[in-house]
């Protein structure tokens, strides 16, 4: 990753973050995207530590002025963006079907699918200009399996997972590698300790990925090192049980 630059959403904590200093180490531009400033403040003071080269841009994804706002600026600074992970997403609403708002169908909707929408048409051009591009969508299991109690967030990231695939088919040719990671259960983001796992009996594994784990997945998609993982939802859920 030495030089390439990558802008990561949601960059402030948990898989974020993991991924943002991961790629800091590996010897990426960096462009962290959050809405959070205090947390996204955090981070720039664990970047600096490592003396990474990066920028931060406290943007809403779901505002899509805004994020061509960023992307412009960074490409100023930078001369383009050659990797994107999609993973600011908004995920803790929980609420039978039927008692869920359409304000909160409309503000999921918003964030997870057309956030990453604006981003991906963002930065789409330029890749395909420079004929090399990765770009990992943050899904979840509950985009595959449909998570009871979260139909809004299980719908938002079945989209997101068909979308990836769709996108991926039309742009490989152009050198541009598209996929999505669905994650299981991932310990808390508050947690700052990036191996940390807990007990959980949602999967056969038996204990939640620590962000480490997602963030070495993300990273290898969105390296020049995967050039034939295409197209792909790749689950990291330390074999879900379907419940
Ligand atoms: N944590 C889990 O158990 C889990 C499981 C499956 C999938 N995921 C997915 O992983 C991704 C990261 O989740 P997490 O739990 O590591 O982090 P998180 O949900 O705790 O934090 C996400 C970050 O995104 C930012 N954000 C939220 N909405 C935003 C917006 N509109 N614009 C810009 N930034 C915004 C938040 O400020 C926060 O810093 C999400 O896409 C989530 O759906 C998480």
């Amino acid at each position: 990753m030495k030089n390439k630059v990558a802008m990561i959403t949601g960059a402030a904590v948990g898989i974020g973050r993991a991924v943002a200093l991961q790629m800091a180490e590996k010897g990426a531009k960096l462009v962290l995207v959050d809405m959070n400033q205090e947390t996204l403040a955090n981070l720039e003071e664990e970047l600096k530590a490592v003396n990474a080269e990066f920028m931060t841009a406290v943007c809403d994804v779901s505002d899509e002025q805004a994020v061509n706002g960023v992307v412009q600026a960074a490409t100023e600074k930078f001369g383009g963006i050659d990797i994107l992970v999609n993973n600011a997403a908004i995920w803790r609403v929980r609420g039978l079907f039927w008692e869920n708002s359409m304000d909160t169908w409309r503000k999921l909707l918003d964030v997870n699918v057309m956030g990453v929408v604006y981003c991906t048409n963002a930065v789409l051009p330029k890749m395909m200009e420079k004929g090399y591009g990765r770009i990992v969508n943050v899904a979840s299991v509950a985009g595959v399996y449909g998570n009871a109690n979260m139909s809004v967030y299980s719908a938002t990231k079945g989209a997101l997972i068909a979308m990836s695939k769709a996108l991926a088919k039309e742009v490989v040719e152009k050198g541009i590698v598209v996929n999505a990671v669905s994650p299981g259960m991932v310990s808390t983001s508050a947690e700052l300790d990036m191996e940390y796992t807990k007990e959980t009996n949602k999967c056969y594994a038996g204990r939640t990925g620590s962000d480490r784990e997602n963030a070495d997945l993300i990273c290898f998609l969105a390296s020049e090192k995967n050039g034939y993982v295409v197209g792909q939802n790749i689950q990291i859920d330390g074999c879900r049980k379907e419940i």
